[in-house]
């Protein structure tokens, strides 16, 4: 019936970072959104309507997050928004969302302990990739672990988790680092000689977008084995090896959704 009544789109919100330090996570998530729509609207929409998407681009930066969560849902009028990568960008979005009652969907990698009846949160969960991971590297590689991650919500959550679970298993935290959300890239050969100084069997990072490769080049650069001493992840997925280069991100060890 509802679509005798009308043809009009249904409008959607799509917020993800096409610059800044996560654009090259986010620009995959966009991607993926876009496919998706179109694979709706070429088997006739929703209730005979399209759907039709409204992008803005918040720039990887929460202020500006917010201030285009509320030009979707107060002058475009959309009610559902499909967004966000760092927890630090769905936290600043929350309170725009509840007070106007919409829904955010919600698809990077969720570090929990946070409860909203207006998002539903789509990317794994932090007991479904770090205890299976823990496990892994600690009967692969031992139990010496050196954390590190971007200064925001996600990766001290992980690590918070993480540590939970080394220490319950007999093993070792010989450090635990925190970048800044926009590293230079001369900050990464001092963090290498710190982590050859500690010499932990597993480096276990939570770093996002473009510290990411930073990151693996710097590894790379300072002459570790990854057979010996992998960098593991919950957050170097495809756009980010794509993005450092694959002979960098050989060899390293990530647990994700696929
Ligand atoms: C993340 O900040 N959820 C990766």
């Amino acid at each position: 019936m509802a679509s005798k009544q009308t043809s009009a789109p249904w409008r959607v919100g799509v917020l993800f970072s096409q610059s800044g330090l996560t654009s090259v996570s986010e620009q995959a998530q966009l991607r993926g959104t876009l496919v998706a729509i179109d694979e709706i609207n070429s088997r006739g929409g929703i209730d005979g309507r399209p759907v039709e998407p409204v992008v803005y681009d918040p720039g990887s930066d929460a202020a500006t997050y917010v201030q285009y969560a509320k030009k979707l849902m107060i002058e475009d009028s959309v009610t559902t928004i499909f967004g966000g990568y760092t927890s630090s960008c769905r936290k600043a979005i929350l309170p725009v969302v509840e007070r106007l009652n919409g829904l955010l969907w919600y698809s990077a990698p969720y570090e929990g302990f946070e409860f909203s009846q207006n998002v539903i949160c789509t990317g794994t969960t932090l007991n479904q990739n770090c205890i299976g991971l823990c496990r892994y590297l600690m009967r692969k590689f031992g139990k010496r672990f050196y954390f590190v991650g971007n200064d925001y919500i996600y990766p001290r959550v992980a690590n918070q988790v993480m540590r939970d679970l080394v220490i319950s298993s007999g093993g070792t935290v010989l450090g635990e680092r925190y970048l800044n959300m926009k590293p230079s890239r001369s900050y990464f050969p001092e963090l290498m000689k710190d982590i050859q100084k500690a010499q932990p069997d597993v480096i276990f990072s939570t770093m996002v977008g473009e510290s990411t490769s930073f990151f693996y080049q710097a590894y790379h650069d300072a002459g570790f084995d990854p057979g010996l001493t992998p960098i593991a992840s919950l957050t170097t997925s495809e756009p980010e090896l794509k993005a450092m280069g694959y002979d960098v991100g050989e060899g390293h060890i990530t647990a994700a959704t696929y």
